[in-house]
């Protein structure tokens, strides 16, 4: 889809790059001949991705490099001691914003902390590196792109993952709000709202039963599920530059699930059986006889 060195020389940070989306967009970055470093809490997890991405792409004739950070987002002084050791090689070029948490959950039935976990991680993770790297690019005049993975609900919120959709918005407003205030000097910030994509973090803690695996995708226009792959094919185009002039767009990719879910006529028309849909049609008229016709005749004079 896209030349091998659309990347190429870009030195990019993809925070919860470990795993599902995250390391699906290591993988194509680096492909596409970009240095990439992952973080994530989990330094076992981030070492095996590391070593399976470094051999898929050592494969495959490039040359470029993935180095994994342990971190908690959650923790500015942490993030803060990442992006130095990762400026010490050299700035980065892009920042993607991917890590998050989230469960179901009745709100009412939540803790404090249950709800400081996910916001910390979505939104103040979020601010703490976009923070750490935007103060280091203005300060040296470095144009960068920022990319931050948000949800379809950003707008419309959702029941049962009310701190996910909270954050989630409010990363959401971050976006469009650096976008030009950084614009300017260089930075471009925009955000891709994906719906339901097969990962083990989401699907094991979003979708409790596989039956309703079935039930999701029938909200989808599409009738499927997107692949990690198209993600990152996304996310790819939206750092390069040749998407130079996208700049505070929150780009959705959900096969249509949001809209056909905000239709007013969608569901309606779904259930609808034929018989239904021909009585919608307006009534034929009975052709006109010779009488008729005769009658507007002399009706014309
Ligand atoms: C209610 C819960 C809970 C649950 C945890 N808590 N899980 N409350 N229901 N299922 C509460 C705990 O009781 C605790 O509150 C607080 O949250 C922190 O929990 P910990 O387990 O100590 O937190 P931690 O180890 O930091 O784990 C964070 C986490 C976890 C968010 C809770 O799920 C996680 O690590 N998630 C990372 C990956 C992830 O979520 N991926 C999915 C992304 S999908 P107290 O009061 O005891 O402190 C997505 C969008 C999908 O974002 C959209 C699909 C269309
Ligand atoms: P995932 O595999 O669970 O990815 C989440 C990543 O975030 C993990 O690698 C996790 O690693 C990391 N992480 C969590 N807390 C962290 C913290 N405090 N500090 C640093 N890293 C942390 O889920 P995914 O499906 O790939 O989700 C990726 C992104 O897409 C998320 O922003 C999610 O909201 C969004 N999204 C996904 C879907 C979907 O259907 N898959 C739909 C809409 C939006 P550790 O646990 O090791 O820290």
């Amino acid at each position: 889809m896209f030349r091998n060195d659309l990347l190429h020389n870009k030195r990019i940070l993809i925070t919860g790059g470990g795993t599902g989306l995250g390391k699906a967009s290591a993988q194509r970055f680096l492909e596409l001949g970009a240095e990439v470093y992952i973080c994530g809490r989990r330094q076992e997890v981030l070492t095996a991705t590391v070593q399976e991405l470094s051999q898929r792409v050592a494969s495959s004739g490039e040359t470029k490099k993935i180095h994994s950070h342990a971190c908690d987002v959650r923790d500015a002084a942490a993030v803060e001691a990442m992006i130095a050791s990762i400026w010490a090689d050299g700035p980065l070029d892009v920042l993607m914003n991917n890590a998050a948490g989230n469960f179901l959950a009745r709100t009412e039935e939540l803790s404090l902390g249950a709800f400081q976990s996910v916001i910390g991680i979505v939104l103040m993770g979020t601010l703490h590196t976009t923070l750490a790297c935007g103060r280091r690019w203005l300060a040296a005049n470095h144009a960068a792109v920022v990319l931050n993975i948000t949800t379809t609900y950003t707008t419309t919120g959702s029941a049962y993952v009310v701190p996910s959709a909270v954050a989630k918005a409010g990363v959401q407003a971050l976006t469009r709000s650096l976008a030009v205030e950084w614009g300017d000097r260089g930075i471009r910030m925009n955000a891709i709202a994906p719906g339901p994509i097969p990962t083990e973090g989401a699907f094991s803690r979003l979708l409790p039963r596989a039956e309703f695996e079935h039930a999701a995708q029938k909200r989808i226009p599409l009738g499927r599920f997107g692949t990690p792959e198209e993600f990152a094919n996304l996310a790819a185009f939206l750092i390069s530059d040749g998407s130079g002039y996208v700049n505070g767009d929150v780009v959705t990719m959900d096969g249509g699930e949001w809209l056909q879910g905000a239709g007013e006529f969608t569901a309606l028309g779904r259930e609808l059986t034929e018989k239904e849909w021909q009585m919608m049609k307006p009534k034929k008229k009975p052709p006109e006889t010779k009488t008729d016709l005769k009658a507007k005749d002399s009706a014309r004079g």
